[in-house]
């Protein structure tokens, strides 16, 4: 980085070329005021509250726009200066609501600690009429119920059309008569939306649920992770006595930088949730719940697992554990499974391909840095929901495709990334193989070489253009470029053929390949052993009904792709135990539900999918009588007699756990022994989602993510050509049946779908009762 000499208040600083007063003085020491400005944002230098005198202006100058010159001369405090910081604070006054003390900004408010520090204690103004901004509904999380408060900054909207991709929030009207606001009174919907509040920097924009809970000096902050997605976000959890109130980001360049998304902000209302256990419960013999000890729970578990090792062998015995259990709870529920004598386990809830294990022969993880997504030329991403699935690592791409990267999608659903797309191709599920195997066809008839024979008699031919388009992008010299793997590539029943031919593709044209992955701790589950080591592709614990389940952290019947054939296997068994936070995920199935402790209640490792372990601490004690559930295990792992059970603290289990050098296991090598295409035998098929407030457990009790858009009850979704093809219009109501169960839904007309999609969100109790998300549906009209 070059640099040059400016001076500074009379002190002569080196400071990076071409960056602005803002950036180059605060290495000096000195702040410079300012609201509009943000180091992540466009400068709008519309505040002007950065003002400094700079030699040989005849004005004093915004520092945000200002950049930095060889032998500047810059004066932050002068008597120049602080009138025009005193005048801009005045200004800015003369129609804000003077009311700190019942404002829910109030001690957190740029504006206040401006005001004290650079106002003047007394204003010249007299008029005792202000002006009222009437206030705004933008949904469920966010307020602008005190939108007088606005002093016009743009951050808000800056961040939805800079960083969002969306711009959501606009300002109506000029002068006095500006106003922020959505399109035509619409809520705002991104993913990412809650960050506004953050960077909002006076009370008009805050948060929904929190609002008015508490006061910011009552609340202490501990840091903690994300359990919601790969990313691994780093949280500032916000504590008011015993509780989790708020959600704030903890900055972290290489991972989160200073985002978070909406469902790491608000998915705190689900900890807090009165669905929360808090005592170990038993189902008597007239199928009533009752509150028992922990001692009584602990034996009855260690007796019944006894009990049906002996009587069927120790196999029957299985354990199915969320993405989002810790590498420490992975661990031990492995190890406990192991000295069993049991291999049924997985923690791949969504996982339909058994021949998975057999193609992937590493670890899958991103094979690159969140950071060097950013650096990337070309990307290819197949099956998946960018921003539903990976908000930040949305962000990410969409930052890549500004720098001019060429980001194409493969996907079963037409949806709106906010990212510069070069091109999309939409199929429905089962084809996406084939497209990829047709896009190695096209490259290598480019490049004149023998086409497998695993490829030949492929059709396609309608996505020949833009197959050639991507081929050729991809061949150019010189260029990073990666092929990512979404979640519902990995969740197909065809995944290993989808992920041979992806391998297969980035083999020839020498690509990255990088696996977004499930959930926080999909890496923590395959480094800590949680899946079967017998690599024979035949039915998996999700098929085959058990004696005994023991499920933590999950709700099987949403969590589990065949939730309604796992919920069937699991009422047929003997004995199931529910280590969960919740009752509601356990009550229609356990014998036992003992009270687990939530992240935010326990510590351990997640590992994110660019292979960075993280480890964090509980910011609040357990729950009532509630437990960590590395404490529950190694309680059973002792009462059962199996040796290394004795376990004082996480970080203990964490070192026999988790290898210092874990991340040479982390491999995307792909048997490509599996490529080849085969064909669908249903005519229609199911697309099925998993909302991006849906996708576990906590999220699902948090109140105000499930008001959203994104959380309304599924419908069945679908194009005109398959409306016709079924003879229904838009709004009917028809009858969805599969093999496992019928729904009686609405159908909407939806042009995002590809032809013979089905689109039926999962992880609703309504829609989970259709079985897996790959299933053969019937569709029938039903008479009004
Ligand atoms: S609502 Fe807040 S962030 Fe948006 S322009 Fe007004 S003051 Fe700035
Ligand atoms: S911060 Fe410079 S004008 Fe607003």
């Amino acid at each position: 980085m070059q640099m040059i000499e400016i001076t500074v208040n009379g002190n002569k600083v080196k400071v990076p070329k071409g960056s602005n007063l803002i950036q180059a003085t605060k290495q000096t020491g000195c702040f410079i005021p300012h609201f509009c400005y943000h180091k992540k944002l466009s400068v709008a230098a519309n505040c002007r509250m950065c003002l400094v005198e700079v030699e040989k202006s005849p004005k004093v100058l915004p520092a945000c726009s200002t950049i930095v010159n060889e032998g500047m001369v810059v004066y932050t405090d002068s008597k120049k200066v602080k009138e025009a910081q005193n005048s801009v604070i005045e200004f800015l006054l003369i129609n804000h609501p003077l009311d700190c003390p019942v404002c829910d900004q109030g001690g957190e408010c740029q504006l206040q600690d401006l005001s004290v520090g650079y106002g003047k204690t007394k204003s010249r103004y007299t008029e005792k009429e202000k002006r009222i901004v009437f206030h705004k509904n933008l949904g469920p999380l966010i307020s602008a119920e005190e939108m007088s408060r606005c002093i016009h900054c743009t951050r808000c909207i800056r961040f939805g059309q800079e960083i969002a991709g969306v711009m959501e929030l606009g300002m109506l009207g000029r002068g006095e008569k500006s106003e922020i606001s959505t399109f035509l009174g619409n809520y705002v919907e991104s993913e990412l939306s809650g960050n506004m509040i953050d960077l909002c920097p006076v009370g008009a924009l805050t948060s929904k649920p929190f609002r008015f809970k508490a006061r910011t000096w009552e609340l202490s902050r501990r840091k903690s992770i994300s359990p919601h997605d790969s990313t691994g976000t780093n949280l500032t959890m916000q504590i008011k006595d015993d509780y989790v109130a708020r959600v704030v980001p903890f900055e972290n360049e290489s991972i989160n930088e200073c985002w978070i998304s909406d469902r790491d902000r608000f998915s705190y209302e689900g900890l807090n949730s009165s669905d929360r256990l808090s005592h170990p419960l038993f189902k008597d013999v007239n199928g009533n719940w009752v509150e028992i000890s922990w001692n009584d729970a602990l034996d009855k578990v260690v007796s019944n697992l006894l009990n049906i090792s002996n009587k069927y062998g120790p196999e029957e015995i299985g354990a199915i554990a969320s993405e989002y259990s810790t590498v420490e709870e992975f661990y031990l529920l492995s190890k406990l499974l192991s000295n069993l004598g049991s291999d049924n386990l997985d923690f791949r809830t969504r996982k339909n391909d058994c021949n998975l294990d057999n193609v992937i022969e590493g670890y899958p993880w991103l094979g690159m840095s969140f950071e060097d997504i950013e650096k990337l030329d070309v990307v290819l991403v197949v099956g998946s929901r960018l921003r539903n699935d990976h908000p930040l690592l949305a962000h990410r791409l969409r930052k890549a495709a500004k720098s001019g990267a060429k980001v194409f999608l493969i996907n079963s659903y037409r949806s709106d990334e906010y990212i510069d797309i070069a091109g999309q191709l939409t199929v429905v599920p089962s084809k996406i193989h084939r497209v990829l195997a047709k896009l190695s066809v096209i490259l290598l008839k480019l490049e004149n070489k023998p086409i497998p024979k695993e490829f030949e008699f492929l059709d396609l031919d309608e996505f020949e253009p833009l197959l050639s388009v991507i081929a050729k992008e991809f061949l150019v010299k010189n260029k990073k470029t990666a092929i990512l793997i979404g979640n519902m590539a990995v969740s197909l029943p065809n995944s290993s053929k989808l992920i041979a031919n992806a391998g297969y593709f980035a083999d020839i044209v020498k690509s990255d390949l990088g696996f977004l992955t499930y959930g926080a701790n999909c890496i923590g589950g395959y480094i800590s052993g949680f899946f079967p080591k017998k690599k024979e592709c035949k039915s998996s614990i999700f098929d085959k009904p058990l004696k005994s389940y023991l499920i933590l952290h999950s709700d099987p019947y949403l969590d589990v792709d065949n939730g309604a054939k796992i919920l069937e296997n699991i009422q047929k068994s003997e004995f199931s135990v529910s280590f969960s936070s919740y009752f509601s995920t356990a009550k229609n199935w356990a014998n036992i539900i003992l009270p687990v402790s939530p992240f935010s209640e326990t510590s351990g490792t997640y590992i994110n999918s660019q292979g960075m372990s993280q480890s964090f601490k509980g910011v609040v004690k357990p729950l009532g009588f509630s437990r960590p559930a590395w404490k529950i295990f190694c309680s059973l792992g002792r009462l059962l007699n199996f040796p290394g059970f004795d376990y004082t603290s996480s970080d203990l289990i964490k070192e026999v756990s988790l290898p210092p050098n874990f991340k040479t296991k982390l491999s995307n090598r792909i048997n490509i022994s599996f490529i080849g295409i085969e064909d669908n035998v249903n005519l229609f098929e199911r697309i099925a989602d998993v909302p991006i407030y849906r996708s576990d457990a906590i999220l699902r009790a948090s109140c105000s993510l499930q008001r959203t858009k994104a959380s309304e009850l599924p419908s069945l979704r679908l194009n005109t050509f398959t409306l016709n093809k079924l003879n229904l219009l838009s709004g009917d109501v028809v009858k969805v049946s599969s093999n496992y169960g019928s729904v009686k839904l609405t159908a909407i007309h939806d042009e995002l779908v590809p032809d013979n999609g089905l689109y039926i969100s999962a992880t609703f109790d309504s829609t989970s009762a259709l079985g897996g998300s790959f299933e053969f549906l019937n569709v029938e009209k039903l008479e009004c």
